[in-house]
């Protein structure tokens, strides 16, 4: 998209979640925790025309990097995203989110009978399957509503 017909201002220092699929940035802000209430300043696109993807969400969070237990659950919601750390105007680095083989004390199962909601000292892990992520403990399975079981 040429500059003339940016959606989003730029920023001066942050990260910028870029790819997201259509409908899911509200989900990146849950991931991420972020309600607005942090004071940072928290940008949103959603449904912005994409050359890769038709369509796309957008994400721009000033002053704060992500940890990498962070981007693992964004790419589970968002596979194609692309993570961009600004500094002082410019993409000093750009990656890829790429999908975990599993990820450990992050996601709380949904199942009440499972041994990780039972009070155990059983740190909750789910393996990442084509079609959502597996409890390691109970075989759920969670797909959409992976952003409703965030722990972190
Ligand atoms: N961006 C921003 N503020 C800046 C610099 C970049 O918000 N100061 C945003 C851009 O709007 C874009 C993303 O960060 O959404 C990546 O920027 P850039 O690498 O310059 O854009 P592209 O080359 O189009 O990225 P890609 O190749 O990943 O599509
Ligand atoms: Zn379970």
């Amino acid at each position: 998209m040429s500059d003339h017909e940016l959606r989003v201002s730029k920023i001066r220092d942050g990260t910028v979640i870029d790819h997201v699929e259509g409908g899911q940035a509200l989900n990146v802000l849950a991931i991420l925790g972020i309600d607005g209430s942090e004071g940072f300043g928290v940008s949103v696109g959603m449904n912005v025309p994409s050359d890769r993807l038709g369509r796309k969400d957008i994400v721009k969070v000033e002053e704060r990097e992500l940890s990498q237990s962070e981007v693992d659950v964004l790419s589970l919601i968002a596979p194609e995203a692309t993570i961009n750390i600004v500094r002082d105007f410019e993409v000093v680095e750009k990656n890829r989110v790429t999908r975990p083989d599993s990820v450990t004390g992050v996601l709380s199962c949904p199942n009440r009978n499972c041994i990780t909601n039972a009070g155990e000292p059983v740190e909750t892990r789910f393996d990442v399957v084509a079609d959502g992520v597996r409890c390691d403990y109970c075989s759920t399975i969670l797909r959409a509503d992976i952003a409703d079981h965030i722990d972190v």
